[in-house]
Order: structure tokens, then sequence, then C-alpha cells
């Protein structure tokens, strides 16, 4: 099978991609990536040379890239995760938002359903989502497949959209789509502006952390590897037009996050007393909108997929701790000059 994996560069989806060339090497992964400051493709050194793994620069934004994409690769299946995916910035700039993850969707939709044409049904398209677009949540309750979508921010309102393009893609034309839900994601390359890998870092740097509002904001976390075999299983099993919610059962106020890993960081860099990671803790102004719980109920994709996380959270952290202790050159790299200055120097 020819799967085009979009934003292949990114977090996720680099993690994906090392995932799927481990379990599925006879597939042919096409990483479809703009590069932008999220994506990196020193994620994907370890599939560089792998014989089945093409790399992509392309746009979603420019439908001719695409299509230049699915006919040299002949494009039979999509998963579809490239997209503007940090809160923050949608708030500062949301039109990147709009045009990448709203019409950047559509231009991928329009593509596959040209060259896939009569035969629809045989090529399946994934469209990862996030829990975002059911809004927030009070004190009781998680989000389910039949939650209302009632999304907040630029960021989780351009991806409601997206979902929703997917949706009706499947209804009129007959794509053979599944769509994925899911809550917060962390591990190894994770760009250092989302809370967990900004405050391992910032430790390591001895700045400030930012806590957004009084900390209490919850989020629900799961390991990136988990999501990973979750994608895997609805790619597979999923029903057409159907949506999977993904989460880890692994609610965490902030504060309590923020805590917990400056205990982790002291412990393992020997830090105690004035000098303790927990001094860098820095309450300031709240984020606009911000959303006061996300959980997820993931009783569907557990109970009809047989998927359950393979991670406890104190496995997933020790093992991002370390990535992040051991990769710190990484981090350097991608906070530091453009990617394009960084991309001239790796790759010429
Ligand atoms: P990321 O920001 O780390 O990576 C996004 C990737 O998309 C980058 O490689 C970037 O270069 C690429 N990209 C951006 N705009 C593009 C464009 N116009 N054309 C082609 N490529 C483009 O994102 P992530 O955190 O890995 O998230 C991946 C997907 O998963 C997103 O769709 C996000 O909404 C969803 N999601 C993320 C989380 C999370 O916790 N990170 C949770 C649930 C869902
Ligand atoms: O729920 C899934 C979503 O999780 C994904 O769809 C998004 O792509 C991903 O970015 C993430 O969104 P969040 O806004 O929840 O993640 P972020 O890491 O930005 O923030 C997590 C929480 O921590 C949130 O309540 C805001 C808070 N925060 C964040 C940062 C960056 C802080 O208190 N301080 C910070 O510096």
């Amino acid at each position: 099978m020819n799967l085009l994996i979009t934003g292949g560069a990114g977090f996720i989806g680099a993690n994906l991609v090392l995932h799927w060339l481990r379990n599925h090497p006879d597939d042919v992964v096409i990483n479809f990536d703009a590069m932008t400051y999220a994506g990196n493709l020193e994620n994907l050194q370890e599939v560089k040379t792998h014989q089945n793994y093409r790399f992509v620069l392309g746009d979603l934004r420019k439908p001719l890239e695409i299509e230049k994409a699915f006919t040299e690769h002949n494009v039979e299946a999509v998963i579809h995760l490239a997209a503007e995916s940090h809160v923050d910035r949608s708030i500062h700039g949301p039109a990147e938002f709009i045009e990448t993850n709203i019409t950047g969707t559509f231009n991928l939709l329009e593509t596959a359903r040209k060259f896939w044409g009569a035969e629809m049904s045989a090529h399946r398209f994934l469209h990862v989502s996030t829990d975002e677009v059911y809004g927030s949540l009070g004190s009781e309750g998680k989000f389910s497949e039949s939650t209302a979508y009632a999304p907040n921010s630029p960021y989780s309102a351009s991806k409601a959209a997206s979902d929703h393009l997917v949706r009706a893609w499947h209804h009129t034309y007959k794509m053979n789509v599944v769509t994925t839900n899911c809550s917060n994601n962390y591990g190894p390359f994770q760009f250092p502006e989302k809370l967990l890998p900004l405050l391992i870092n910032n430790c390591l740097q001895n700045l400030p952390i930012p806590v957004y509002g009084d900390g209490k904001n919850i989020r629900d976390w799961l390991f990136v590897e988990d999501h990973c075999e979750a994608l895997d299983r609805v790619f597979h099993q999923g029903v057409s037009g159907e949506v999977y919610n993904i989460g880890g059962a692994n609610e965490w106020s902030n504060i309590d996050i923020v805590r917990f890993v400056c205990k982790e960081l002291d412990r393992e860099l020997g830090r105690s007393g004035d000098d303790s990671c927990e001094k860098l803790i820095n309450f300031v102004t709240d984020r606009p909108g911000h959303d006061r719980r996300y959980a997820i109920d993931a009783e569907k994709i557990e109970t009809a997929l047989k998927w359950t996380p393979r991670y406890s959270f104190e496995q997933g952290l020790s093992k991002t701790i370390r990535w992040y202790l051991d990769h710190q050159d990484w981090v350097k790299n991608v906070t530091s000059g453009t990617y394009q200055d960084y991309y001239e120097r790796q790759y010429g």
C-alpha cells in the first residue's frame, strides 16, 4: 500500500511514520510536509534510508502540490495529521490555522476524491483530530463521540471545521473516512512550546515556568506511542464514517503535573532546596478563552477495537524526560533561528 501521511515531520506525525515502518515495513510511506517551524526531518533519521520511506516537501494550501504527490506516488490511502497545532499561536494569528487546517483539509479531500473516483470505498482516509472540538467540561463528565461540538479557540474551531468537511465527504461522496479525536499527547519530538516539553526545557535552562491563570485547568494526557497504536487500529479496523475518541483516562491539573515533573527532574538532576525546579514556577495571566477541563471517554475504541494504552503515566513520562535530557541539541536546533536556517545547516 502507498500511504500518504501528512505532517509526518511534526511531533505525532514523526512518531507515526516511525511506528508505521517498524510495524508495516512493506507499506510505502510518503511523508507530505511543508516543513513549518513545527516540522523537523531530524525526527526521521531512523527511516531516512528505509527503502519504503519517501519525503515530499509540499504545502496543503497548494492543491497542485498535493496532486503532484498523488500522481507521482500513486497514493492509495491517507492519514491526515498536518495542521497548525498550537492554541496560543492561533490566538495571536488565526489566519494560518484557517488556511492550513480548513482549506488545506478541503484541498486534500478534493484531491483524494478526484484520484480515487469510482473506487472511493477501496481507499481509506483517516483524519486525525482533537478533543478540543468538544469545548470545555465542568468538574463532571467526559467527552464521548456524541458530545456536541463547541470549539472555543481559533485552533479548535479550525479543527472542528475540518472534522465537518471530512464527515460531509463521507456522506455526500461516499468517501471511506474515519476520524479520531484525541486528548493531549506527550513524548519525544514535541516542540517546546507545548506545556510538557516547555516545562522540562525551562527547568534545564533555569528559566521561569509560566503557569496560566490559577493552574487548575485539567488536561487528559496520553503517551504519543499509545496514540500511534490507536491510529493504526482505527486505520485498519475502524468502520467507515465512524468517529473514535482516544484518551488514556489520565487527568491532571496543570499545576499538579508541573509540580510532579519538577520533582522527577529534581531527582534526575540532583537538585533540591532553593535550586529545586519548583522555585521556577511563575503564575502568569491566563490564556484568553482557556478551556477548563478535558476528559475523554474512550469506551468505544476500547470495546470495538480492543485498544488500551500500554504506557502508565509514570512510564511514559520517565521515557519523555529521559529523551529530552538526552536530546538537548535537538531542542537547541528547533528553537534557534528559523527552521530554514536549520534545514540548510543539516541538509545543505
Ligand atoms: P505539530 O505542530 O507538531 O506538527 C504539524 C506538522 O504539520 C509539522 O510537521 C508541519 O510542518 C506540518 N504542516 C503544517 N502546516 C502544513 C501545511 N500547510 N502543509 C503541509 N504540512 C504542514 O502537530 P502535532 O502536535 O504533531 O499534531 C498533529 C495532528 O494531531 C494535528 O492535526 C493536531 O490537531 C492533532 N492532535 C494533536 C494533539 C497533541 O496533543 N499534540 C492531540 C490531538 C490531536
Ligand atoms: O487536547 C488536545 C490538544 O492538546 C491538541 O489538539 C493541541 O494540538 C495541543 O497543543 C494541546 O492543546 P493544549 O492547549 O491543551 O496544550 P498546551 O500544551 O498548549 O497547554 C496545556 C495546558 O497547559 C493548557 O491548559 C494551557 C497550560 N499552559 C500551557 C503552556 C504552553 C500553561 O499553563 N503554561 C504554558 O506555558
